[in-house]
C-alpha cells in the first residue's frame, strides 16, 4: 500500500467572498441543504472534539439534530466521557467532512445543556427501541461482555412495556454556541478557498479569507 500515491485534485467548485452569506448560520444552512441534496451518507454526522480536565483532546462522531441562530444541538448521555469533558471545559469544536463535495466546515464554540423540556420533545420523537437503548446504556463505561448490555436492554424493555417511556435524567441535548466558523472548499493545486467567520459583537460577524 502506497498512501503517498493517493492524490486527488479538487476542481468541482469554488468559493469567493461575493458567494458568501453575511451570516455564517445562513451559509451553513445553504451548505447543509446542498449536502442533503447530494445524498451524502449521514450529512448531519459531525465530529465533536472536547478537551478533558487533564488537557487530553478526544474526538467522536455525533449527529446534529437541530440548528438555528442559537447554535448546534446534539443528544447524548450526560454521564458519558464527553459530558465529563464538557463539564470540565465547555469549549468544543465541531467538524463536518463532506468529501464528495470537496468541502469541510469547522466550528469552535461553547457547549451547554439544553432544557429538559427541549430534550424530552426530541426523546419522544425517537423510535421506542432507541428510547429504551438510552435507558440501557451507561455510555463510555467498561463492560465485560456484550451480554451485560443486552440483558440491561431486555430488563428495560420489560420495565417500560407499557405507556410512554420517561426521559432518563442522564440523557439529553447540548447546544454549541459558535464563536467561529470556517468554510473550506477544495480547489486545484491545493490552492483551496477558506473563509473564517468570527463573532465580533452579538449578531455581527467578520469574514476573513485564509491561506490554504
Ligand atoms: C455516525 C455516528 C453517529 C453517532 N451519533 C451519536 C450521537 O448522536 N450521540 C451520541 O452520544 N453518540 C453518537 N455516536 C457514538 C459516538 O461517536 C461515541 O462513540 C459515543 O457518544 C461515546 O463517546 P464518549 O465516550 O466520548 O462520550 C455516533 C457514532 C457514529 C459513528
Amino acid at each position: 500500500m502506497n498512501l503517498e500515491e493517493l492524490r486527488r485534485n479538487y476542481a468541482s467548485r469554488a468559493l469567493d467572498l461575493p458567494d458568501l452569506q453575511s451570516s455564517p448560520f445562513m451559509q451553513f444552512d445553504q451548505w447543509m441543504r446542498e449536502a442533503i441534496a447530494a445524498q451524502l451518507l449521514e450529512p448531519n454526522a459531525m465530529t465533536l472534539a472536547t478537551v478533558d480536565a487533564a488537557g487530553q483532546p478526544w474526538a467522536r462522531t455525533v449527529l446534529l439534530k437541530g440548528f438555528d441562530e442559537r447554535g448546534f444541538v446534539f443528544y447524548t448521555n450526560y454521564e458519558s466521557a464527553k459530558a465529563g469533558a464538557i463539564a470540565a471545559n465547555p469549549r468544543v469544536a465541531l467538524h463536518f467532512s463532506w468529501l464528495p463535495l470537496e468541502r469541510q466546515i469547522a466550528v469552535t464554540g461553547t457547549a451547554e445543556k439544553i432544557s429538559a423540556i427541549e430534550s424530552l420533545r426530541y426523546f419522544l420523537s425517537r423510535p421506542r427501541d432507541s428510547q429504551i437503548g438510552a435507558w440501557a446504556s451507561r455510555q463510555s463505561e467498561v463492560i465485560t461482555t456484550r451480554s451485560v448490555l443486552e440483558q440491561k436492554f431486555a430488563e428495560m424493555k420489560a420495565k417500560f412495556a407499557q405507556g410512554e417511556i420517561p426521559l432518563p435524567t442522564n440523557w439529553g441535548g447540548y447546544r454549541v454556541t459558535p464563536a467561529t466558523f470556517e468554510f473550506w472548499q477544495g480547489r486545484p493545486s491545493r490552492l483551496h478557498d477558506r473563509f473564517r467567520y468570527s463573532r465580533v459583537v452579538t449578531g455581527a460577524w467578520e469574514i476573513a479569507r485564509l491561506m490554504p
